[in-house]
């Protein structure tokens, strides 16, 4: 039988070579991202230097090394592209100059200007509808006059930081004209957005990895379940994705990152209406939440992506061989109904079911609504994946849909 080989790409001279195993790599940010970034590439032989502030955080406890110092210092900067061939980040609020900074000297992707358009709420929906995508209805709101003679629809809303939310921070649910004068005072007069809140009929997300000579992978869709606008539950398959639906929502994915000329790994989350419309959410310029499913579920998983990316590595398969529930387990777990605690769940009694696959992060103190780890059950078929994952969830005394 003659093997099916794929064929190399074509040679472009402007492309650099790749950066092979033993080279360092770096991270900006010492997150649960950057921790599954460093397994992913010592796994793949590199070594992983991490620029962190925090001295115990989640990435820094398996770097091979960890620049203590803040994510625009300019020793600690100078100190990691001293020693790296390639620098990624790990989340999005990294400044835009310690990555153009790097940038002069040797590898970084993705981009300053694509990290940049995700820092910004305003300036990521401006660039999601330049590239002929919709999005939520919605309003910037520079200062608080703004909020006065909006078009009527647009109530009730959800008014937004344009920067640094994540995990439903950052935001408030607001009725109308008043009570979102009191959130933008609340929120501390910065820059924001003012959407209509939606009637969702559920949620999605895409991840893609794009390589710097323009090829392209994307995972299997994720339906997501947030609660308290934190990320609680993503399936894949997704009971609700048709594949017509996932078709359009990969195709959107796929086109923004080609807009964007992206190099690395971007989630792309999706509302869909009870009317059926799919509007662009959100993008993350990074491994996400909703896609470490892969680790257990597909051929390649997203962080591996990310480091054949910044390497000029091949893209990986992103098949998937196991239907998968993603739980995350947040640090409310830890605590009872009464918030005594913290106590560590009973992971023993967790790990008797045969598809659990459990992610701790290493954090070590727990709080009410911090990731502080995810579990993913993986089965043959998405049914068997979800009746376990309910077993275990009501095991551990979460109702995560
Ligand atoms: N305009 C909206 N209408 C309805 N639900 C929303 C809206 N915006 C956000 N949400 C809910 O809150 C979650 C978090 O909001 P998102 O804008 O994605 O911020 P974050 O950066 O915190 O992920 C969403 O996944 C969704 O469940
Ligand atoms: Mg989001």
């Amino acid at each position: 039988m003659i093997r099916q080989v794929p064929s190399a790409s074509p040679i472009n001279p402007m492309l650099p070579s790749p950066i092979l195993p033993g080279a360092w790599l770096g991270l900006l940010g010492g997150g649960q991202l950057g921790r599954m970034f460093a397994m992913a590439a010592q796994s793949l032989g590199y070594r992983v230097a991490v620029l962190e502030p925090e001295p115990d955080a989640p990435a820094a406890a398996v770097a091979d090394l960890q620049i203590t110092a803040d994510y625009d210092d300019p020793r600690g900067l100078e100190r990691l592209g001293a020693l790296c061939a390639a620098v990624t980040t790990e989340f999005e609020n990294v400044p835009a100059a310690s990555l153009m900074w790097l940038a002069e000297h040797i590898e970084v992707s993705p981009t300053a200007a694509s990290v940049a358009v995700a820092q910004d709420r305003g300036e990521e929906k401006r660039f999601i509808e330049g590239s002929g995508l919709p999005v939520t209805p919605y309003a910037l709101i520079n200062q608080e006059s703004d909020l006065s003679g909006l078009t009527e629809s647009i109530w009730p809303g959800i008014l937004k930081a344009r920067r640094f939310g994540y995990d439903g921070k950052g935001q408030a649910r607001v009725e109308g004209e008043e009570s979102a004068r009191r959130a933008f005072r609340e929120l501390g007069g910065v820059p924001c957005v003012l959407e209509k809140r939606l009637d969702l009929d559920f949620e999605i997300s895409v991840v893609v990895a794009r390589s710097a000579d323009g090829s392209t992978e994307s995972y299997p869709i994720s339906q997501n379940t947030h609660v308290n606008g934190i990320l609680s539950v993503s399936a894949v398959p997704g009971p609700r994705v048709d594949p017509e639906l996932a078709k359009k929502a990969r195709a959107a994915a796929l086109h923004l990152a080609m807009r964007l000329e992206y190099v690395g790994v971007l989630c792309v989350e999706f509302f869909v209406e009870r009317n059926g419309t799919l509007l662009v959410n959100e993008i993350a310029p990074r491994p996400h939440n909703s896609g470490h499913y892969s680790i257990d579920a597909c051929a390649s998983s997203q962080f591996e992506q990310q480091v054949r990316t910044l390497a000029g590595l091949p893209l990986g398969s992103t098949r998937q061989h196991s239907a998968a529930v993603m739980l995350n387990l947040l640090g409310d777990l830890w605590f009872d109904r009464e918030g005594k605690g913290p106590s560590e769940p009973d992971w023993a009694a967790v790990l008797r079911y045969p598809g659990a696959r459990l992610h701790l992060y290493g954090k070590r103190e727990a709080r009410p609504a911090r990731k502080m780890g995810h579990l993913t059950v993986v089965a043959e078929d998405p049914a068997k994946a979800r009746e376990e994952a309910l077993s275990i969830a009501a095991l551990l005394g979460i109702a995560p849909w």
